[in-house]
């Protein structure tokens, strides 16, 4: 792919379009393409010094003895023997410096007049303040702290407090249902609940606290419940457990000790789907992962001290934890939160807030991109988006045509496309280009320095190029996960044990190409990705057979062009009912109440069978090869 000095930024070679970043993107990179090459080498040969000096750019309160503990592998440890604290990196520092005074963050409500900007000073001093409340509620070092929040900047000082005393945080999407609040509050045993009364989408209130409530029938562990007044509606108090935000931080100090914690110890339970109906909780620890988020973002998006950088996600997904609140925030930069809807209250929102706020960097999810692609390029081009100088995407492979769309219509042919890919267990960037990297549509281009990633098939034998396989991470990496909580077997049997060869096994199909780039494909196994959501489908078929009509359901997803991928049922009625369009309803509203908005069914065929192995098991794939009109392959160990 080299060897072309046209001043162009784009070059066909064969089959393939690639783009070259503009000369002004080379000379004012933080990482230079010389470096970058270094780095790439210095990353494969010695990935143990790549990431030590990568930790060397942070402050501990004492440094490691070891870098890497590989003994009790695959319970890989890092920076063994050090004691930090990450809001020591993301906040107390910057007040000492000239960044006291700097915006922190800069959050746009839905509703268009809400707007507030916290600076590095205040930001630091509420998240004291909270962590003072914490403190007078008796959470210790340890405990968990559940966040059910929307994307208002009490939930970034929730996360920030907990982690300054040193409690681990779940925070739970605020679009789940009230069962999967509770499933995940129980498994996590959190003693609080920090939610709000409710938040705003798309011009309508939702009503969060309500779902608390339901959710609090049975959780015993929750001691208190502490409400955030977003929305300012009426909501019942009485319960004595249950506390005003507000009231709490107005009594409580805005002086705080920060725990001092060893770079192991835990920092937070994101739970996310599995192949089985029960959540996966993916624990991160402090140490590594703000060595492995603050190397990855400082370096693909190129954070400058001047930028207004917007990750259009939620804190309630890995991209929110790691790129909208710890990552800027370790970096010093002046982060973006909006709160609402991107098509609220029109199809320019997104394009308005990068004119409003001058926002210089844009990270969102390739279904929001095709989401917009579709009220025209006419909207973005009436907004100057000028300021704009790097693109992001993340959350599942992008089509090449959403690819060219938010290149040439938002980016203007100017800004270089960050796809990158990564996971909750990974918690930071793991493929992905840097801004000098030559870009081809559709792929992730190649793996981080320091991350050795690969194509294998069954046996954990390399694929040769262009063909699929399994993509695998062949060495630890500082931000990896440490265990699944409370499940540690199941840590090993889901991401070690898979493939031979001590792999870390990610789920994901994927191929190379004869640059060494990387094409996601799809995930390997029983897990659909609607709108980069990941769910499982066995949780969307263990929803619909508690209805009480339903014997059996098998779910898959299929293609969507907006969302990626959406859920198709197949249910087995129970003796005594009939398909009929009240009953499809029906069972729809069931899964929308077990599992939330975010489980989007395209389809429900009522079957009287489902095709199984002869141990039971539904061969979901025989369905879905029927479904897209494919082969389905070996079907020797279908039943019937
Ligand atoms: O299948 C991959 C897809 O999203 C999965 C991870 O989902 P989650 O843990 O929810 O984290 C999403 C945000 C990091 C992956 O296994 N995925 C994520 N990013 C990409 C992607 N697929 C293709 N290209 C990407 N850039």
């Amino acid at each position: 792919m080299s060897g072309d000095d046209r001043q162009t930024t784009e070059v066909i070679l064969g089959e393939e379009r690639v783009f070259r970043p503009l000369p002004e993107t080379v000379v004012e990179a933080n990482v230079s393409p010389i470096e970058y090459e270094e780095a790439m080498r210095k990353g494969q040969e010695d990935f143990v010094s790549f990431w030590e000096e990568a930790a060397k750019e942070l402050e501990w309160y004492k440094p490691w003895d070891k870098v890497l503990d590989e003994s009790d592998a695959p319970f890989y440890k890092w920076f063994v023997g050090a004691q930090c604290n990450i809001v020591h990196n993301a906040l107390d520092r910057h007040v000492k410096s000239f960044r006291k005074n700097k915006v922190a963050i800069i959050w746009q409500g839905e509703p268009l007049k809400d707007i507030k900007k916290l600076t590095y000073y205040e930001l630091y001093r509420r998240v004291n303040k909270f962590a003072n409340v914490l403190n007078s509620l008796g959470v210790k070092k340890g405990d968990r702290v559940a966040i059910y929040l929307p994307n208002i900047p009490e939930i970034a000082i929730a996360m920030l407090a907990c982690a300054k005393i040193g409690a681990v945080h779940t925070v739970v999407y605020a679009g789940f249902s009230a069962a999967a609040l509770r499933e995940r509050v129980n498994d996590a045993k959190a003693k609080i609940i920090v939610t709000s009364d409710g938040l705003y989408r798309n011009g309508k209130i939702i009503n969060l606290k309500n779902v608390v409530d339901e959710a609090m029938l049975e959780c015993s562990s929750v001691e208190n419940v502490i409400v955030v007044k977003r929305t300012g509606e009426e909501i019942d108090m009485s319960d004595g457990r249950y506390l005003w935000f507000h009231e709490l931080m107005d009594a409580a100090s805005d002086e705080c000790e920060t725990e001092v914690m060893d770079a192991e110890d835990m920092l937070f339970i994101l739970y996310t789907s599995g192949t089985t109906g029960k959540p996966k909780g993916v624990v991160h620890v402090h140490g590594g992962y703000m060595v492995g988020i603050h190397r990855t973002l400082k370096w693909v998006f190129d954070l400058k001290e001047t930028d207004i950088y917007w990750c259009a996600a939620d804190p309630g997904w890995i991209t929110g934890h790691s790129y909208i609140v710890y990552g800027p925030l370790i970096a010093g930069a002046t982060t973006l939160m909006y709160e609402g809807h991107p098509l609220y209250p029109k199809a320019n929102r997104m394009w308005k807030i990068v004119e409003d706020f001058g926002v210089t960097i844009l990270y969102t999810a390739p279904t929001t991109i095709r989401m917009l692609m579709r009220y025209g390029s006419a909207i973005p081009k009436k907004h100057n988006l000028s300021s704009l100088r790097l693109l992001g995407t993340v959350g599942e492979p992008i089509n090449p045509e959403a690819w060219m769309w938010y290149y040439q219509n938002i980016g203007q042919e100017r800004c270089p496309i960050m796809d990158t890919w990564w996971q909750t267990e990974t918690g930071a960037f793991m493929i992905t280009p840097l801004p000098v990297s030559l870009l081809k549509p559709g792929s992730a281009t190649r793996p981080f320095p320091g991350i050795h990633a690969d194509v294998v098939d069954q046996k954990g034998t390399p694929v040769s190029e262009g063909k699929g396989g399994f993509l695998v991470i062949k060495k630890p990496w500082p931000s990896m996960l440490r265990t699944l909580y409370r499940d540690p077997e199941r840590y090993k049997q889901v991401y070690w044990e898979k493939i031979p060869g001590n792999v870390y096994c990610s789920g994901d199909v994927a191929r190379k190409d004869e640059d060494g780039y990387f094409w996601i494909q799809s995930r390997a196994d029983d897990v659909i990705n609607i709108a980069g959501h990941r769910i499982g489908t066995a949780e969307v078929e263990s929803a619909i057979v508690s209805y009480k009509a339903v014997a059996e359901a098998a779910c898959i997803g299929v293609p969507d062009p907006i969302k990626g991928e959406v859920a198709k049922v197949f249910v087995i009625l129970k003796e005594g009912h009939e398909p009929s369009e009240e009953l499809d309803k029906a069972i729809r509203q069931h899964v929308r109440k077990e599992l939330g908005p975010i489980v989007i069914i395209k389809s429900i065929e009522f079957v009287d069978s489902l095709p199984k192995t002869r141990s039971g098991k539904i061969m979901r794939r025989v369905l879905k090869a029927k479904e897209m009109g494919v082969d389905p392959g070996d079907l020797t160990t279908l039943a019937d």
